[in-house]
């Protein structure tokens, strides 16, 4: 195979977008536009990666780490003079081949790609355009043939005859050149058009001129044209991901009754039987096992979820649930959780930075926070650690099936031991032995016919 390289054109604005920030960084289905170019270039196997920055080009520069090379194009003066930029990464890298493309289509995939390169290499061309034939051509570059189906030039809608605007197949902003000749037209490129700006499609013609093959890969996956200039594209856009990885999912056996407010990020991996109802988020890095139930309402970030997980109007974060447990409703996992197997957390609990034994049940209206909870444990409904005295964060550890009256405050740091008992409404501070019960709160007293003497009840007799 011949070496290759890529430059990916993420210098615009896009003013259009109403954003601060560059237009690259704007997110498809809860992921930057840039990174979905990127990651489709390399899964195609094209690892060494130039980026053209312009605007905000610090942030896209942070945000894109060093595993990439960048180039800067000061003055926004076209795509071609934004290639122009990445002229001693292509000589540098020694390729054979350069992969151009836009960071504001986020839908170009490996297999067009990888399939216009064999198009690119099978027919011998000094440049292979990636073009695709669409209902509504407006805004792109046309493709311009001659009476042999050959591939003459590109010409950008505002540049166009009216009968050239007739023509569906449009430029998608994918190319593979050869470096040379890239290079070679490059020097030559001159702004003589509508807008003034050294247009990459240029290149065409002027390799033509020297004898340059240039053709077209017609990709059927549309999608991978679409550009997003403002919100409502990037909405469209955002439909067509969403469905994409849904679509993907279905077939690989996760069930999905109603897609409606189901968002997954596409790295997500779910295992067969798992059932995921509406409005349910997915995001980060997650692993979800096999015949779980999420939903609905289920907001997931970066967790790591077991076999035959049970989840309803829960919010996960950075955490480890194991087999069998169930979630929910109206629960909140924060960072750095590690909840066991066959775990019940029920109605209004938070859990935070503990990990929680096997078989524990905290049904209701509990806190956990900074705590080491055995297995089998019990929390009565009100229980919660004291765990922040204002300046520091301590633990609590409570050992194997301990049970923790309803309404316990634990007072961190502090250690209930396995099997021992905290009675109801129990302030404990001090640590308590295995098998002891603790009872930390004043002695009830009744005061006999108080009522009756002091008569606390208007017009009470
Ligand atoms: C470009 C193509 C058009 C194609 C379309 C596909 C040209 C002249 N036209 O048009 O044929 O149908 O893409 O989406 O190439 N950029 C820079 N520096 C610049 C200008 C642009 O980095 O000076 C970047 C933008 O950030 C963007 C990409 O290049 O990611 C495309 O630029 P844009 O202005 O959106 O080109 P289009 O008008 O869409
Ligand atoms: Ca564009």
């Amino acid at each position: 195979m011949s070496k290759t390289c890529a430059v990916i054109l993420a210098a615009g604005e896009g003013k259009r977008m109403k954003s601060k920030y560059s237009k690259v960084l704007s997110k498809v289905l809860l992921k930057p536009m840039i990174n979905w170019v990127a990651e489709a270039v390399k899964s195609s196997g094209t690892e060494d990666i130039c980026i053209i920055t312009g605007h905000s080009g610090e942030m896209v520069r942070e945000h894109m780490g060093d595993s990439y090379n960048f180039a800067q194009q000061e003055q926004r003066l076209g795509t071609g003079h934004a290639v122009m930029q990445a002229a001693e990464f292509i000589k540098n890298s020694k390729a054979d081949n350069v992969l151009v493309l836009n960071g504001d289509a986020p839908l170009i995939d490996k297999a067009t790609i990888t399939d216009s390169l064999k198009h690119h290499e099978n027919t011998n061309s000094a440049v292979t355009l990636v073009s695709a034939h669409i209902n509504r051509p407006q805004g792109y570059g046309r493709i311009v043939r001659d009476s042999k189906g050959g591939v003459l030039k590109i010409v950008e809608q505002r540049d166009a005859t009216e009968e050239q605007c007739l023509i569906k197949e449009v430029n998608s902003g994918v190319y593979w050149f050869n470096s040379k000749q890239l290079l070679y037209a490059l020097e030559q490129l001159t702004p003589e058009n509508d807008q003034g700006e050294y247009y990459l499609t240029d290149t065409l013609e002027i390799i033509m001129g020297v004898g340059g093959k240039a053709s077209a890969y017609i990709t059927d996956n549309n999608s991978v044209v679409l550009g997003a200039n403002d919100r409502v594209q990037l909405n469209e856009l955002n439909e067509i991901a969403r469905k994409n990885i849904l679509k993907r999912l279905l077939l690989s056996g996760v069930d999905i009754p109603c897609m409606d407010g189901v968002l997954i990020s596409d790295n997500v991996k779910i295992g067969i039987g798992t059932t995921i109802l509406p409005n349910t988020i997915i995001r980060g890095k997650c692993k979800i096992g096999e015949n779980c139930e999420f939903g609905p309402n289920c907001l997931i970030e970066d967790s790591d979820i077991e076999d035959g997980v049970k989840l309803c109007n829960v919010h996960i974060e950075q955490s480890l649930i194991k087999n069998g447990t169930d979630i929910g409703p109206f629960a909140h996992i924060r960072p750095n959780c590690k909840i066991g197997e066959n775990v019940h957390i029920g109605n209004y609990v938070e859990v935070k930075n503990s990990n929680i034994g096997d078989g524990t049940k905290i049904p209701h209206l509990t806190y956990v926070g900074d705590s080491d909870i055995g297995k089998g444990v019990n929390f009565g409904c009100g229980s919660l650690t004291v765990n922040y005295d204002g300046k520091t964060k301590s633990r609590t550890t409570v050992e194997d099936h301990a049970f923790i009256g309803c309404n316990t405050n634990l007072v961190a740091p502090v250690t209930v031991g396995e099997y021992a008992f905290t009675a109801a409404g129990s302030t404990i501070t001090d640590d308590v032995p295995a098998y002891a019960l603790s009872i930390a709160r004043s002695k009830q007293t009744n005061k006999e016919d108080w009522v009756r003497i002091k008569k606390p009840y208007k017009g009470m007799e």
